[in-house]
């Protein structure tokens, strides 16, 4: 009889991506079922996160949950970067935790459930070479990781010492793995890497160069790959080069990530960002100019020690300039033994949120423009999700998500849809 498993997911597109790993390995073993059900699981994993406090703070409560609602017996295990960050504490703090796997662990994970107490938590483990069984969420869409860890040490952050040192994943994996996903009906393929643009420069054996620019080129050779997307890539890595190769690839998809961060060139000099503010708008415009419809996403800390309201009219500033079509907002979160935790210069908490509300307003009427010029257009969609209401869903070329009234034969399929209405953050249309 197969066993029941419980998984939750914090955190970013890499965790959900080792998620769907520790449930290929799981099965490798034995038939695992997955269940929404905590009182009815035989094992229970939280995949947790590290970025801020309070995915930290949710790990605990959902523990004492877990342990409170389980059947007797069943297991529970803490996997992902704070598993990595916190290692054996946290069966200190919270005994009745069975094992702790960290994020460049997750091949060890069918060893650590049978062994009660295991606690594998090294950073530098490399599992590049490791070929991982398949498993996906979604039949139309695969993530691969293309990288592990990050070569960056950006003085807020604690990923570097979560997920160790870069290393990229030999071409000849990645291609293997793509293949094997369009196989099994994916036509469309996410490549996940902390600095994806930078690829290529930490391979675990000698070869020879070989750039993420040459990788998206090698991909799209492939003819079931339809679609193109990748997170993150770093502002300080967008050469020419790879923004000619995003424009004229008509496989990879016209949306892209460019974390800001924030707009002061002062305070990316704190953050060790490694560019300026002039160095991030020119790269927006370059992109504008060569993909007029291209959507463009962002990252932004308020908050930042040492931020003074002049900086964050920067930040403003270039919110105005760019109009982003996302924008991923957050306080700055001093983090464990990171350099800006140490710094003496915090920014007070209320003028933090103030920063954010005010981020959060003028982003919502750049939302409303950039959303209302869809209407009346006629877009190609690639459906991936029906909804209970009889609804479908799916997402445009530059990535806005699409709702039509249609039927389970439009899954996996790419049409065209004239947009009929505009929200803030989705569209409503109407099959031509
Ligand atoms: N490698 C990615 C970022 C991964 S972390 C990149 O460089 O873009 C995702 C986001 O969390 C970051 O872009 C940043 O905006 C935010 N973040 C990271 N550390 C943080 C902290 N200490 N406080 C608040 N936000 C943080
Ligand atoms: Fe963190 Fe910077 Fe690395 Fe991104 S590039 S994961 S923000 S250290
Ligand atoms: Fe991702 Fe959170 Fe780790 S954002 S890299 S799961 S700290």
């Amino acid at each position: 009889m197969s066993k029941k498993l419980f998984i939750e997911t914090l955190g970013c597109q890499m965790n959900a991506r080792d998620t769907e790993h520790i449930i290929a390995e799981l099965n490798q073993k034995n038939d695992y079922e997955l269940t929404s059900s905590l009182e009815d699981a035989d094992l229970i994993i939280i995949n947790t996160c590290s970025v801020r406090e309070k995915p930290v703070a949710k790990l605990f409560s959902e523990l004492g949950n877990f342990n409170k609602k389980r059947k007797e017996n069943a297991k529970i295990g803490v996997c992902g970067c704070t598993a990595s960050h916190l290692g054996a504490d946290i069966i200190k703090r919270a005994p009745y935790v069975d094992f702790v796997v960290g994020a460049r662990n997750v091949s060890k994970i069918s060893q650590a459930v049978e062994k009660k107490g295991t606690v594998q938590i090294d950073i530098n483990h490399d599992e590049t070479t490791y070929e991982f069984n398949e498993y996906r969420n979604s039949l139309y869409r695969a993530s691969i990781n293309i990288s592990l860890g990050c070569d960056k040490q950006c003085t807020y952050c604690i990923v570097p010492a979560t997920r160790g040192e870069e290393i990229s994943i030999p071409p000849e994996i990645i291609l293997k793995e793509i293949q094997r996903a369009t196989q099994s009906g994916a036509r469309e393929i996410f490549l996940l890497g902390q600095n994806v643009n930078n690829y290529g420069k930490y391979f675990s054996d000698q070869r020879e160069k070989y750039t993420f620019t040459k990788l998206l080129q090698d991909i799209s050779k492939i003819d079931d790959v339809k679609r193109i997307r990748f997170t993150s890539p770093h502002p300080l890595h967008m050469d020419d080069e790879f923004i000619e190769e995003f424009a004229s690839n008509d496989k990879i998809c016209k949306a892209i990530h460019v974390p800001l961060q924030s707009g002061s060139t002062k305070v990316l000099k704190d953050m060790k960002r490694g560019y300026t503010k002039e160095w991030f708008l020119n790269r927006c415009e370059k992109i504008r100019s060569k993909v007029p419809d291209v959507r463009i996403s962002t990252d932004i800390i308020v908050g930042f020690p040492g931020e003074s309201d002049e900086d964050f009219l920067d930040t403003l500033d270039v919110i105005n300039k760019v109009k982003f079509d996302q924008i991923f907002n957050f306080k700055y979160s001093a983090r464990p033994n990171t350099v800006a935790a140490t710094m003496s210069n915090f920014v007070d908490d209320k003028i933090a949120s103030q920063r954010l509300n005010q981020v959060i307003e003028l982003h919502k009427k750049h939302q409303d423009e950039l959303m209302d010029r869809f209407v009346s257009k006629v877009v190609n969609v690639y459906f991936d999700d029906l909804k209970p209401n009889g609804e479908i869903s799916g997402y445009t070329d530059n990535y806005a998500q699409v709702f039509v009234q249609g039927s389970e034969e439009l899954l996996g399929k790419f049409v065209d849809v004239k947009i009929t209405q505009a929200y803030r953050t989705s569209l409503k249309g109407e099959i031509v």
